[in-house]
């Protein structure tokens, strides 16, 4: 049974404190999520109630495929929680990124080919050891575990909402596969215009939203528009936000990217879901 946004909240204030939202001219909010639990991204939300909601036993191997945050994440939640922890991460991803999860001391496997190469080797090394995947793509019968990550990433948008000085007129969420996104659609629907920015086919900047297929019928209804971002567009915003004094990685700077393009007005709210990319 889904658990109220509420619960979920209660259960991240054990695991650390509440991250930034910054205001800036025009009435635009932005929640920086790059510190949230000290980890540079908003990933561990959704890892961690996962994780905390499937009562692992000690020792359980859990795996997972990443493009970096969600693999930290998991690797973070496992070192906590006691459990083993796995990563699948394609061989050209970026070397900072996987160091991090190292550090988090989770065992690493170089997959040849893309994220979706990744995610499959994972999966069917999972199946063949009977490890536990915590994968963030929803797909066929694998629900339950994405709607956990998706319930994880509610309390970014609650402690906004709390935050926020006005109620937002639009709300602009970038999207990898997707569950991000789902988790403001769903916060905000009806009470805002939802706006989904997604990496253009061509782009290669924002690396850990790029995706050959993105979870299945998380966005179907309910958003009011979509924008491509490309790496200008990417660079634009980490450029805009480093003007405002806020450090953003290629990632996280996709909303900005989204509300910079449309030339959107305030009250507007976006998120800031990583900070700068670097040792
Ligand atoms: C920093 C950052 N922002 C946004 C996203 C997009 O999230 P989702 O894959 O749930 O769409 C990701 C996914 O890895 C990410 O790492």
């Amino acid at each position: 049974m889904p658990q109220s946004t509420t619960a979920i909240r209660e259960f991240h204030r054990t695991w650390g404190p509440a991250t930034l939202l910054h205001t800036l001219p025009g009435r635009i909010y932005l929640k920086d999520e790059s510190q949230r639990f000290g980890l540079n991204a908003y990933k561990i939300l959704g890892a961690s109630w996962a994780l905390s909601q499937l009562k692992l036993p000690p020792g359980t191997v859990v795996a997972t495929a990443t493009s970096g945050n969600h693999g930290r994440g998991v690797a973070h939640a496992c070192r906590r929680l006691g459990l083993e922890c796995v990563v699948y991460i394609a061989a050209g991803a970026n070397p900072v990124r996987m160091r991090r999860i190292e550090r988090e001391g989770a065992r690493i496997v170089h997959v040849n080919g893309n994220y979706d190469a990744s995610v499959a080797a994972c999966m069917a090394d999972a199946a063949a050891h009977g490890w536990t995947l915590v994968q963030d793509l929803a797909k066929g019968d694998y629900q339950q575990i994405p709607e956990l990550i998706i319930e994880g990433y509610s309390t970014l948008f609650a402690e906004a909402e709390e935050q926020l000085p006005e109620p937002p007129e639009t709300v602009v969420v970038h999207m990898g596969a997707g569950n991000f996104a789902a988790a403001g659609l769903r916060h905000w629907i009806g009470r805002a215009r939802i706006i989904v920015a997604k990496p253009a086919p061509e782009a290669v900047l924002p690396d850990c939203l790029i995706l050959d297929e993105p979870s299945e019928g998380l966005l179907d209804s309910g958003v009011d528009q979509w924008v491509d971002i490309t790496d200008d567009d990417v660079r634009h915003a980490v450029q805009y936000l480093a003007d405002h004094g806020i450090a953003a990685g290629p990632s996280g700077a996709g909303g900005v990217a989204g509300m910079l393009k449309l030339g959107i007005q305030g009250p507007a709210l976006a998120v800031i879901t990583e900070g700068p990319v670097v040792d």
